[in-house]
């Protein structure tokens, strides 16, 4: 497996992977965040955000592209988060090829590069966020699979918090998981929470 920034790939790499999403046959709501023909019309989709906004550049954030060879096998970003400049938010627009589920693969292959960018850029805390249609996927990061201990690329090393409420991030309910990258920092995590 290869993971790669979207911004360093070249212009027709960066074309196959359009080429590649718009091939995907997905009915999960998930998907719809991550492709639509008029995307340029569709500020939610991925395409959108990684041409025409900031979210992911660099000095905002990253999006990475798993290849296994030349096949995409997976995706997804982190970025600082809108609410607080110290809380990374990881695992944005994260999809993985239905060939490739059930085998960890954002274990190993995506989200140490989410928490290495949250380190490099000095955030405190790193979160995933979940809306409330997929808020049972946070399950499968809560669980550590036998024989497999979290190691200090892995997120969640330093152990996994869960708020017991949803917050409101950029207008919509969220649920969270979050690791404390700084154990002495806090954040009120109550003062975006729904009301
Ligand atoms: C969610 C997703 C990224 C998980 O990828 P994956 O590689 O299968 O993840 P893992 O191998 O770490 O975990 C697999 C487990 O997740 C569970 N799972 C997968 N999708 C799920 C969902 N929508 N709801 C609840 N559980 C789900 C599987 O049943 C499996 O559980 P099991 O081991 O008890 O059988 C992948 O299913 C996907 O791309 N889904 C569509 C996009 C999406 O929902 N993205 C939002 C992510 S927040």
């Amino acid at each position: 497996m290869n993971t790669v920034s979207y911004y360093s790939l070249s212009t027709n790499q960066q074309q196959d992977f359009f080429n590649y999403l718009s091939q995907v046959r997905d009915p999960s709501p998930a998907f719809d965040n991550m492709w639509a023909e008029d995307w340029n019309a569709k500020s939610n989709t991925l395409p959108y955000i990684l041409n025409k906004t900031e979210k992911f550049r660099p000095g905002s954030g990253d999006y990475f592209v798993v290849y296994d060879n030349d096949t995409i096998v997976g995706m997804g970003g982190v970025c600082y988060s809108s609410f607080n400049k110290f809380i990374a938010l990881a695992g944005v627009r994260t999809w993985v090829n239905p060939h490739y589920r059930n085998r960890a693969l954002l274990k190993e292959h995506l989200l140490p590069y989410h928490r290495a960018w949250a380190v490099a850029n000095k955030c405190r805390q790193i979160a995933l966020t979940f809306n409330d249609y997929n808020k049972n996927i946070a399950e499968i990061f809560k669980r550590n699979r036998a024989g497999t201990p979290r190691l200090e690329h892995n997120l969640f090393y330093n152990g996994l918090e869960e708020l017991k409420f949803p917050v409101i991030i950029q207008k919509t309910p969220q649920w969270v998981i979050y690791e404390r990258l700084d154990s002495s920092w806090n954040f009120n995590w109550d003062c975006i929470s729904q009301k």
